[in-house]
């Protein structure tokens, strides 16, 4: 729960060190909040965050700091980023992903990003959507 309320703390311009807010975040919330490790490695890895580590030249980083989590609660932490808008009201994931992608711009790192993890974000969002339902 807690990575959920967290997960764009990076966003913070105080926090900003290498631009890649996922990475930002979580080295914030282990170096300055001794926020619970699991928590942190979930919001360094949250929306499939590798995808822009790789992209920006910080997977080394991320992965060697921030082991990614496996399984239904890594893909909660997407659900929550990516069913909600940057005004946190409920969204549908098609439409999130197309206003991060207009937002950053075509040739964005970020907006590049995103759009190269789209499928696997969407593939999160079906899980846990199924999940819900499920009971
Ligand atoms: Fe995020």
């Amino acid at each position: 729960m807690s990575s959920a309320w967290l997960h764009d703390i990076g966003y913070a311009p105080d926090l900003s060190m290498t631009g890649m807010h996922q990475l930002d975040g979580a080295r914030y919330l282990r170096d300055v909040a001794q926020a619970d490790a699991l928590v942190c490695r979930l919001v360094a890895h949250h929306s499939c965050a590798f995808i822009e580590a790789r992209n920006r030249g910080l997977s080394e980083q991320l992965a060697s700091e921030f082991p990614p989590v496996e399984g239904l609660i890594s893909a909660a932490i997407t659900y929550a980023d990516m069913t909600t808008t940057p005004l946190g009201e409920p969204t549908e994931v098609e439409q999130r992903l197309a206003e991060i992608i207009a937002r950053y711009g075509d040739g964005d790192v970020v907006a590049e990003s995103i759009r190269e993890a789209s499928p696997l974000i969407v593939d999160s969002v079906r899980i846990i959507t199924e999940a819900l339902a499920e009971g």
